[in-house]
């Protein structure tokens, strides 16, 4: 029989794990949070209860449910140039002052999840480059890191549902931008 029940001392082990590893700060009282979280992996990695999976989770040797844990402690909500002001910033304000330098150029998503961050910022660069030939000539990169390896892998393979299509990006730039397949993705 599987417990799903989290005692003080373990939500405090596994908060200070969560924010000594990536920065996630649970707070007081969201034990309902983890648990509801948390509990799916215990039949995937054939554990007992929370209190045994907290213990396993802070040994460094348990790699793989470590990555699991943040996984699933990780909100991964994302969207296609999302809040519009910081794109619309970065093609007239930032890709200007960058546009003729000598050396490549390279622009960050740090936190990327499935991948809108940083293809939004490469749809921003080939308009900008529409526009203004002969910009970036020596090259420009965009780099999408997350703590996350599952949206690490949705951000590499780069297909998105119609759900996901339609957050945000404008039929327009569907058109021009993404390769559509026929089975939906
Ligand atoms: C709410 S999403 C935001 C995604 C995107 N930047 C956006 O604004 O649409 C937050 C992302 O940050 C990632 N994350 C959380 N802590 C992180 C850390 N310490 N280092 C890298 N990524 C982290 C999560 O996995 C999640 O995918």
């Amino acid at each position: 029989m599987l417990s799903r029940e989290l005692d003080d001392k373990s939500y405090h082990k596994i908060s200070e794990f969560l924010e000594q590893q990536c920065g996630i700060v649970l707070g007081e009282n969201k034990q309902y949070l983890v648990k509801s979280r948390l509990s799916p992996l215990l039949n995937k990695f054939d554990l007992n209860s929370l209190e045994e999976l907290v213990t396993r989770t802070l040994s460094s040797a348990e790699r793989q449910l470590r990555a699991a844990v943040i996984d699933a402690m990780t909100t991964n909500e994302t969207l296609w140039f999302r809040d519009e002001y910081p794109f619309r910033l970065l093609q007239n304000k930032v890709l200007p002052v960058f546009s003729n330098k000598r050396t490549p150029v390279k622009i960050w998503s740090a936190a990327s999840s499935s991948g809108q961050e940083p293809y939004s910022i490469a749809i921003s660069i080939l308009e900008y480059q529409k526009n203004h030939p002969g910009s970036f000539a020596r090259g420009i990169e965009v780099v999408g890191t997350d703590i996350s390896t599952t949206m690490l892998e949705h951000c590499k393979r780069g297909q998105y549902d119609s759900l996901a299509l339609a957050r945000g990006l404008s039929e327009e730039r569907k058109k021009l931008f993404l390769k559509m397949a026929t089975t939906g993705c």
